[in-house]
């Protein structure tokens, strides 16, 4: 059930169909327009100069894109891309492997960098400054530390959680980008664009629909859209309309706002259970039956930035928008 959430955070399957719908060059990628301008100067510069591009670290709440970009740049730089993440690289080793099999230019990606073992941390400090690598061989008193040289490489880090990035770790990247989300008419394009490369015939305002529900976010509008797409084939709509999103998007549970159950039932909880809150996050979580993960990264974010709660050092409170979409009364202000 986890997986086939229009929500979240996980890869899925589905994420492997819409690799067909990710933007391949920085003029397919949609908004982000600062980042784009800046990125194109430094990729032309690195160019020019015959240079790996300076280390690249990439934050934001899931689903903005920070994967595609890291894909985008490798293109525009005419390089390889290998993909990895933090929790997979377990041992110095792991990494050292990667890194020595490089080609001069390449673009590592590591995804969830925050998660990245300490050990191996160390391991990258030298990695991204000097290209170098020092790796310890043998054990015991004959143990003895060998310098490899490395290619020249592009690091591009991405990570839903900036605080947690170590400060030593951040310092080392020369470019770093926050990604924020979307507004709607950025959303209507990638429908647009996701629903033409997948020859989906949709109106203008289908698409203003669906980017509207969307959270902000590309990854819920293409769910959305393909959820859409086979209500419309079972409805047998052979275009889909305002109406016919409407109405799948109703079937879904998916409101005006893009709240969904999920944020319905962590809202309600707060304030039915918690009398609008402080509630700490683990209690929150527990309640709602979710991770304490998922919570923070995947669903607080767009409440936070709509303000329907907010993070006080004592816990997670319910805003007045949240009693007024709920359809509650607004509880009195505490005396001060
Ligand atoms: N700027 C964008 N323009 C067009 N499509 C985008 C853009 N950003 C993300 N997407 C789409 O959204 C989906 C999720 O993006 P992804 O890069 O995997 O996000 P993240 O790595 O930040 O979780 C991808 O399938 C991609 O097609
Ligand atoms: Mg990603």
């Amino acid at each position: 059930m986890a997986d086939e959430r229009l929500v979240s955070a996980a890869w899925s399957g589905e994420d492997a169909v819409l690799d067909s719908v990710r933007p391949r060059f920085l003029d397919d990628y949609i908004g982000q327009d600062a980042v784009k301008d800046n990125l194109r100067v430094f990729i032309q510069a690195a160019k020019e100069r015959a240079e790996a591009l300076d280390h690249v670290l990439l934050y934001g709440p899931p689903g903005l894109g920070k994967t595609s970009l890291s894909m985008v740049i490798a293109n525009e730089l005419g390089v390889q891309i290998r993909v990895t993440s933090g929790p997979a690289i377990e041992r110095p080793g792991d990494l050292a492997a990667l890194l020595t099999n490089l080609q001069p230019g390449d673009v590592l990606f590591i995804d969830e960098i925050h998660r990245l073992p300490r050990t191996v941390e160390e391991v990258l400090y030298p990695a991204m400054e000097d290209f170098s690598l020092d790796i310890l061989i043998g054990k015991g008193p004959t143990a003895r530390s060998v310098r490899l040289d490395l290619p020249p490489f592009t690091l591009v880090g991405a990570t839903t959680r900036a605080g947690l990035v170590s400060a030593p770790l951040r310092d080392r990247f020369g470019v770093i980008i926050h990604l924020d989300y979307y507004s709607v008419p950025e959303l209507t394009q990638i429908v647009r664009r996701t629903a033409d490369v997948l020859r989906v015939a949709a109106t203008k305002e289908a698409c203003e629909e669906i980017a509207r529900r969307a959270r902000g976010t590309p990854r819920v509008a293409n769910r959305l859209l393909k959820r859409v797409r086979d209500f419309a084939q079972v409805m047998g709509a052979p275009v889909i309309t305002r109406e016919v999103a409407v109405s799948a998007l109703t079937r879904l549970h998916v409101d005006h706002l893009g709240l969904d159950e999920v944020d319905y039932k962590i809202l309600s909880t707060l304030i039915r259970k918690f009398s609008g809150g402080p509630v700490g996050l683990e209690t929150l979580a527990a309640a709602v039956g979710e991770e304490a993960d998922t919570l923070e990264d995947v669903y607080e974010p767009y409440l936070l930035q709509m303000g329907f709660i907010q993070r006080t050092p004592r816990g997670r409170m319910a805003m007045p928008r949240a009693y007024a979409h709920l359809g509650l009364p607004v509880p009195d202000a505490p005396a001060p």
